[in-house]
């Protein structure tokens, strides 16, 4: 049995219908902070196979030791916590309460109960401005938000962790810009209030919730001026999480990057949508957005060396299939 920490958020429920097709039996551990626990009964729809549901908080040690018990968990995939940088700059306390305090608290219950297999849900974010590209496993680590920290400090201890009782094994996976939704439509990423990030907020604009998209900044060190991202399907992401733990058999501890190694352009992204729509994405060029980085994209050799994974949807997929999810669910899960 595998414990899903956050497993009703956007990118645990792509990762429990990937646990369930490859044949893994899962109990989601969620407190439903930033997630509706419909998209777990959509997962067991798509899958047609039951997973357990346990609404909590990672934070109650007491409770999560229990659980484990309960359940027999072997091992844990843990994607519950804050992810905003807007937000994390804040409200920061919140951010290493729920991120940093929780993983702490998810480890001791894990200890406690002879639960030594994790994979930790860490971002392209940890690796700060870039001194080199693409990023590598090996790039320098300096995160430069709140959010960037908590991830790296969490990551810091589980490689101390690990130097600790070199019998646990763990991975670490940096994903880039998860986008797209599965290919059913019946699940995808549904933020509240006004999104962040630049695939969201062209979905919204394209089915009519938001007027127009702005474009931060055209002035980058880019081809076109507009910042570029390597973009990640969210079901290739999910299924980088079955390949890294097939690998948690052998006491390890591993950094690995979850991306495509290609970057996009905000225009890009533009057309791409406008292209898998066929709705006009307006848009206004606006100021850099504080904190942003001209360009960043991912070394993936390591992934597939390590695990033998890389991503293979385009970003023409990651698109269309956002689009399906969002055009059949105007209002997310309402
Ligand atoms: P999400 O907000 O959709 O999912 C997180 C889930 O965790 C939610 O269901 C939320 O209710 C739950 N949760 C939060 N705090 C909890 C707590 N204390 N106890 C129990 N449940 C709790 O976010 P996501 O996009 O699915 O991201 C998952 C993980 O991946 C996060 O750790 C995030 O930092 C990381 N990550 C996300 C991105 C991204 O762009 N989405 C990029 C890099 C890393
Ligand atoms: C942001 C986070 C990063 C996190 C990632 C998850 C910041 C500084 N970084 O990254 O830590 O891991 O989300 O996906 O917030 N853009 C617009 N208009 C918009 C929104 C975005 O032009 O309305 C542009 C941005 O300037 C950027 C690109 O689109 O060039 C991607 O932005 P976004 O989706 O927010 O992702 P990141 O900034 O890469």
């Amino acid at each position: 049995m595998i414990l899903v920490t956050g497993g009703a958020g956007y990118i645990g429920s792509h990762a429990c219908i990937e646990l369930l097709n490859a044949g893994e039996d899962v109990v989601v551990l969620d407190n439903f902070c930033n997630s509706n626990p419909a998209s777990l009964d959509r997962v067991q729809e798509i899958c047609g196979k039951p997973l357990v549901v346990v609404e909590g908080d990672i934070r109650e040690q007491a409770a999560v030791e229990k659980l484990i018990i309960e359940h027999g968990c072997t091992a844990v995939l843990h994607f519950a916590g804050l992810k905003s940088v807007q937000d994390s700059v804040a409200r920061p306390l919140e951010y290493y309460d729920y991120n940093v305090i929780g993983s702490h608290r998810l480890l001791r219950a894990m200890e406690n109960t002879g639960v030594k297999k994790l994979i930790f849900s860490s971002s392209a974010t940890v690796y700060g401005k870039p001194q080199f590209l693409p990023y590598t496993e090996d790039h320098p680590l300096n995160a430069i938000n709140p959010y960037g920290r908590t991830k790296l400090t969490i990551e810091d201890m589980l490689r101390d962790q690990y130097v600790g009782d070199p019998t646990w094994s763990i991975g670490i996976l940096r994903y880039f810009n998860p986008v797209g939704a599965h290919e059913s439509g019946l699940i995808g990423e549904d933020p509240r209030g006004v999104p962040n990030n630049l695939v969201p907020f062209v979905a919204q604009v394209a089915i009519g919730r938001r007027d127009r998209l702005n474009v931060w900044g055209n002035d980058y060190d880019t081809p076109d001026g507009t910042g570029v991202r390597d973009y990640i399907h969210v079901m290739d992401l999910a299924a980088g999480h079955v390949s890294a733990l097939k690998l948690l058999d052998t006491p390890r501890c591993f950094a690995v990057n979850l991306g495509t190694g290609a970057g996009s352009s905000v225009l890009e992204v533009v057309r791409a949508f406008e292209a898998a729509s066929g709705k006009h994405i307006p848009y206004d060029v606006k100021p850099r957005r504080p904190g942003d980085i001209d360009a960043y994209y991912a070394a993936t050799d390591y992934a597939l060396r390590l695990m033998g994974w890389k991503a293979t949807r385009t970003i023409e997929m990651m698109c269309s299939d956002h689009w399906r999810w969002q055009s059949s669910n105007p209002n997310g899960y309402g």
